[in-house]
């Protein structure tokens, strides 16, 4: 079975849209329809809507609507085609999907960096596999563990010990432009010729999330002799480009993203080899940052895909604090940690344990943010009582703003366990403290009108509607379920939509025949969402004559109001201008009469 407007139909008649969302949202049934939290903002209060007579979703707090397939599309972040494909599989149907096919018309301005870049890898990749230093510097990476699958599994290369080697094979294909943006060459001010960027270095090429090289990250391998090895730098990045950002950019989120769809969690390690070693672990959810730490910008990204992270990095002390730090950049994250034992990073311990136990540790050894802290901030000398009252008392806080009571209370003991001067009810009483002073802050910032927790009540979409916008919805809801009054309105030659996007679902409607899913998803987000809100609209069953001509007359008056609105403005504007001539004019003869009198 192939992915056709056939399939597609009837994918969405054997599916409930209910069920579906169901497995993600936990939904309430209210009166004839669903309702539960946003999966697309953040809410306390639900104004997610599922209308299973209408077979889609709206929610009220940030206006996402669609139907079964759209709510995959951005709840999994796929494409319609796979959209479809994951429905087809849930029902047991075998559906044939194209691959995914690069609309020319889409090809982006970058597009020669992202070959060069290609081409690059390619090239290295050959020196690694075919040269004689090749052959020295796979003998380094069998070493530390990798095979010949895994190198090419990671498209490892290998940048020769040469300064224009890459220069040469590739100055003739590319415009001098396109070499000299492409980070991949620097230019010597001396002699102004372009020499290789990295020379002598095992090259990782690094990848945006579509799976495009973007650029490279190179380690040194070798014990070079003598001094030219001082101040080089372990790994080196390519320098900062059109099409690479590092700190936007995570390695192996291309492959690792498929998984987060399944999975809705991500490991966060801080070096290629731990997301090397988390593969043969069989683990492809992890990713890893670029030589930086963790920046706000790679948050944001990681938040478009999930919404949960395991930081697993390296076990030393340099980790911990990273952790501490990725801890406050994540906080609208749900978190889990995976403390390494014996100061190990997850590519030592894979060398030392071996890919299962690696595995094992990766998913059954988290603990949350609040028992890290416990660890991380108990203090090292634990003899100095005031010491271990301050501790306490920043723990408390964070226990206090655990939700689960359970959790609670075996963070408590926890805590008890750690401290030689404490036992559970004194732990118990500071976090009881702490949570009647968060009460307390709660309540006085009601009184006093400050917002502690900010709440944000947005219109529901109908009510900011124009009067008009909602009369050219009421007539399009009726287009689309009585086919005579579309006919109507189509035969009458010189009718248009006032509101754009009804204009365009019209002319869509009149070249397809009808608006299903297929043909909604070739839409742009704003067209569709205003087919969704259409029929939200609350009309009798059965149309009447009356009612449709009312609605036109109605139409037509709202049409002449704004008519008379855009004149009036233009007037005032013309009129404005034309005192302002008027008045140079003046201006420009009191001039001349006074330059008579001098
Ligand atoms: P190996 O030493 O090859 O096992 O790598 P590692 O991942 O254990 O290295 P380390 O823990 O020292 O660093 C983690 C990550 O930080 C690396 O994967 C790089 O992305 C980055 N990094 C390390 N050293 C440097 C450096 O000297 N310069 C830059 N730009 N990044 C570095
Ligand atoms: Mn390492």
């Amino acid at each position: 079975m192939y992915l056709n407007k056939e399939t597609i139909a009837d994918i969405k008649q054997s599916t409930n849209i209910v069920d579906v969302i169901g497995e993600v949202v936990s939904l309430t049934k209210s009166g004839r329809n669903y309702l539960g939290l946003c999966p697309f903002h953040k809410e306390k209060t639900p104004s997610f809507n599922v209308l299973e007579d209408k077979q889609f979703y709206h929610c009220f707090g940030c206006g996402r609507s669609g139907d079964v397939f759209k709510f995959l599309e951005d709840y999994r972040q796929v494409t319609f085609a796979e959209s479809a494909g994951i429905l087809a599989e849930r029902l047991g149907l075998d559906l044939k999907l194209p691959t995914r096919q690069t609309n020319p018309a889409q090809v982006s301005p970058h597009q020669p960096l992202y070959s060069i870049n290609q081409d690059a890898e390619r090239f290295y990749k050959a020196v690694l596999k075919t040269t004689k230093v090749g052959e020295e510097a796979r003998q380094y990476l069998y070493r530390r563990g990798l095979t010949d699958e895994l190198i090419e599994a990671f498209d490892i290369g290998l940048a020769p010990g040469e300064p224009d080697y890459l220069y040469r094979s590739l100055s003739q294909k590319y415009e001098e432009s396109v070499l000299m943006d492409s980070g991949l060459f620097n230019l010597s001010d001396q002699t102004n010729r372009f020499y290789d960027a990295f020379q002598n270095r095992i090259m990782f090429p690094l990848r945006d999330e579509f799976g495009r090289v973007i650029g490279f990250s190179g380690r040194v391998w070798q014990q070079s002799s003598g001094s030219d090895r001082q101040g080089q730098a372990k790994y080196k990045n390519t320098r900062a480009t059109a099409i690479f950002n590092k700190s936007y950019e995570l390695y192996h989120l291309d492959k690792a993203k498929p998984v987060m769809a399944k999975t809705h969690e991500v490991y966060l390690m801080e070096g290629f080899l731990d997301v090397i070693a988390a593969h043969r672990a069989g683990i492809e959810n992890a990713v890893a940052s670029m030589g930086t730490a963790l920046t706000p910008e790679h948050v944001n990204h990681l938040k478009q895909l999930t919404k949960k992270v395991i930081v697993t990095y390296d076990g030393d002390s340099a980790g911990q604090h990273a952790i501490a730090k990725s801890l406050e950049l994540l906080s609208d994250f749900v978190v889990d940690i995976v403390r390494l034992p014996d100061q190990l990073d997850p590519d030592e311990f894979v060398q030392a344990k071996g890919p299962e136990a690696l595995e094992k540790l990766l998913e059954q050894s988290r603990i949350s943010r609040v028992e890290f802290l416990m660890h991380y901030l108990l203090p090292e000398n634990s003899d100095n009582l005031q010491a271990q009252i301050n501790y306490v008392d920043k723990i408390a806080t964070l226990i206090a703003q655990t939700p689960s009571i359970t959790a609670q209370n075996s963070y408590i003991t926890k805590v008890a366990d750690l401290l030689p001067d404490f036992d559970y009810f004194q732990v118990e009483q500071a976090v009881n403290n702490q949570r009647l002073q968060m009460r307390g802050q709660l309540s006085q910032s009601l009184e006093t009108g400050g917002a502690l927790q900010t709440v944000t009540v947005e219109l529901p979409v109908a009510k900011q509607m124009t009067a008009l916008r909602r009369a050219e919805n009421q007539l399009f809801h009726r287009m689309l379920n009585y086919p005579y009054v579309f006919n109507d309105y189509r035969l009458r030659g010189d009718f248009y939509f006032e509101t754009p996007e009804l204009q365009t679902l019209f002319k869509v409607l009149e070249q397809e025949g009808e608006l299903d899913s297929y043909v909604l998803a070739g839409l742009d987000d704003r067209t569709q969402a205003a087919y969704y809100a259409v029929l939200e609209e609350r009309l009798p069953e059965e149309v009447t004559e009356k009612e449709l001509q009312e609605l036109d007359k109605q139409r037509q008056r709202l049409l002449a109001q704004q008519d008379i609105r855009k004149q009036g403005k233009l007037v005032r504007e013309t009129t404005s201008l034309g005192d302002q001539e008027a008045a140079l004019i003046a201006l420009e003869a009191l001039i001349a009469q006074k330059r008579k009198l001098e």
